[in-house]
């Protein structure tokens, strides 16, 4: 669909005047700014009848507004509201008046008060009297916008509110927006709505729509009403609005984008606006909301940090909508340890905490860290990290190192425990670890070694001065190879305690 969403913005409308505090003009101001850097088509500055400060902030917006950018300013359908909003958006360049009536039967009959015709009589003056005093205001690019408050409401009379929108199009109305005031019930029977509209009115008129979240489905809705007719998709910032807010203006972006719709929004620019409304809002963002919560990245089941891990780097994840970069949010799909978890889990924090660590490692240590997290609930990265200290670097068994010494240029002292017996050996070698293996070999622990590597660690990893660390792989003797790890500040030390560390380990096997 070659269709460009047009995304008017209502942020500093619907959502400012379901604050606890409403923005002042400074704060518009800059969230204005906010707004024209995202990209937004169009802005809805706020209700200049309401109070002379939000006539001062539509005013000041409208001033400062660039050429591209529809300035709209909302108006009941009487004329004191209408003459108030065209007089604050009256010198930008694409000034907008949006005027609206209810035309539920219910709202008509009990809060209105009045008869469907008194009802499409003031919808059609309403046009009227904008499209006159716009022309009076000498705005010649003016449009106005006819909203119909409930249209949801209105499965039961849509011929009486189609009859009525054909007669405020031609008094005047270039767009026509269908609100959704109170999601109420299904999506399809508003979708199918919006379509019906669509298919009757010219189509040089863009139709919108407008979708309040009372049952959560308000993305849904707007996204599916593009797909029917409506262009102009009216969104806020964090989903703000009153009661259960609007329609989230991120989550329509990403949903179209990801439908291939072409979305003309700056779409990197989304995690960091959500935090900045936040603030400026107070309110917070939940830890579940989707894309920019702050639990919205994270992975706990095993399964699902297997499948976040082996598709990190590719556009497309195992368990995530986007890629995080995507909105600007860093590439971070967090992996938190509880029970659910996993090996994968275990070894993504080890390594991005700067540990070494193999997934052999990792397997084997997992039960310890589950067991840890049964306790206490999700695991703090530094428990498991004590946990891989004990487990990796100090595995307990059979074998028990007491000292080695170095005594002359060959020849080294070992002493050790195996179970309860004692070994005291001087071996020649070739460096340490062939002195230590000749010692072991002495004693009738013969061993196939087969690489041996040692390295100088970042000591501040490690919470101490320059570590060497040493790895060593053995063979056992079903020719298997087994991995461990000493470390020490003395490099002779490293050296056998990693051969210690893998005869216990060799020894746990068996
Ligand atoms: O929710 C609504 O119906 C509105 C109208 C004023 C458009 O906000
Ligand atoms: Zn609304």
């Amino acid at each position: 669909m070659n269709r460009q969403p047009f995304f008017y913005d209502i942020t500093l409308r619907d959502g400012n005047q379901s604050l606890k505090k409403p923005w002042n003009m400074k704060e518009k101001e800059f969230i204005f700014n906010k707004l024209v850097e995202f990209g937004v088509q169009a802005v809805e500055a706020g209700f200049p009848a309401a109070s002379e400060m939000d006539f001062d902030a539509v005013t000041r917006l409208a001033e400062i507004a660039p050429d591209n950018l529809v300035i709209s300013a909302l108006a009941r359908a009487v004329e004191h509201d209408i003459e108030r909003g065209i007089e604050a958006i009256k010198n930008c360049k694409r000034p907008r008046l949006h005027t609206f009536i209810a035309m539920s039967p219910f709202n008509m009959q009990y809060v209105l008060n009045k008869k469907p015709e008194d009802v499409r009589k003031t919808a059609i003056e309403a046009v009227s009297y904008a499209k006159n005093i716009l022309n009076k205001a000498g705005c010649k690019n003016g449009e106005i916008q006819f909203s119909v408050e409930h249209f949801g409401d209105c499965m039961d009379n849509l011929d009486f509110v189609i009859g009525t929108l054909k007669e405020v199009v031609k008094s005047g109305a270039n767009v026509i927006n269908l609100p959704n005031t109170v999601e109420r019930t299904r999506i399809k029977t508003f979708v199918d709505m919006v379509e019906k509209v669509y298919n009757a009115l010219p189509k040089d008129i863009m139709i919108a729509v407008h979708c309040h979240n009372d049952l959560g489905m308000a993305t849904a809705a707007t996204v599916e009403s593009y797909f029917a007719g409506a262009t102009q998709l009216e969104c806020c910032l964090n989903g703000l609005g009153e009661r259960a807010g609007n329609t989230n203006m991120y989550e329509v972006a990403i949903a179209l984008h990801n439908s291939g719709v072409e979305v003309p929004l700056n779409l990197g620019n989304i995690y960091e606006l959500a935090l900045t409304i936040s603030e400026m809002s107070k309110v917070e963002i939940p830890e579940k909301a989707p894309l920019i919560g702050p639990e919205a990245l994270a992975h706990r089941s095993g399964i699902h940090q297997d499948g976040a891990v082996k598709t990190k780097d590719m556009e497309k994840g195992a368990y995530r909508p986007i890629h995080p970069t995507l909105i600007g949010r860093k590439d971070d799909e967090k992996i938190g340890f509880t029970s659910q978890s996993g090996k994968t889990a275990v070894f993504e924090i080890i390594s991005d905490a700067g540990y070494p660590i193999t997934m052999q490692e990792a397997i084997r240590i997992t039960p310890t860290v589950k067991e840890a997290a049964e306790k206490v609930g999700e695991l703090p990265t530094r428990n498991i990290i004590d946990i891989y200290f004990n487990e990796v670097f100090n595995v307990k068994g059979d074998f028990r190192l007491v000292a080695f010494e170095k005594l002359s240029e060959n020849v080294f002292n070992l002493k050790f425990f195996h179970k309860t017996e004692f070994f005291d050996l001087n071996a020649h070698g070739n460096g340490p670890v062939d002195a230590c293996l000749s010692a072991l070999k002495q004693a009738g622990f013969p061993q196939k070694l087969v690489d041996y590597e040692q390295s100088a660690m970042d000591g501040e990893i490690f919470g101490s001065g320059a570590v060497a660390m040493t790895v060593i792989h053995f063979e056992d003797l079903e020719g298997k190879i087994i991995l461990a790890r000493g470390k020490d500040e003395s490099t002779l030390k490293a050296n056998v305690k990693a051969i210690f560390n893998g005869l216990n380990l060799m020894n746990k096997k068996a």
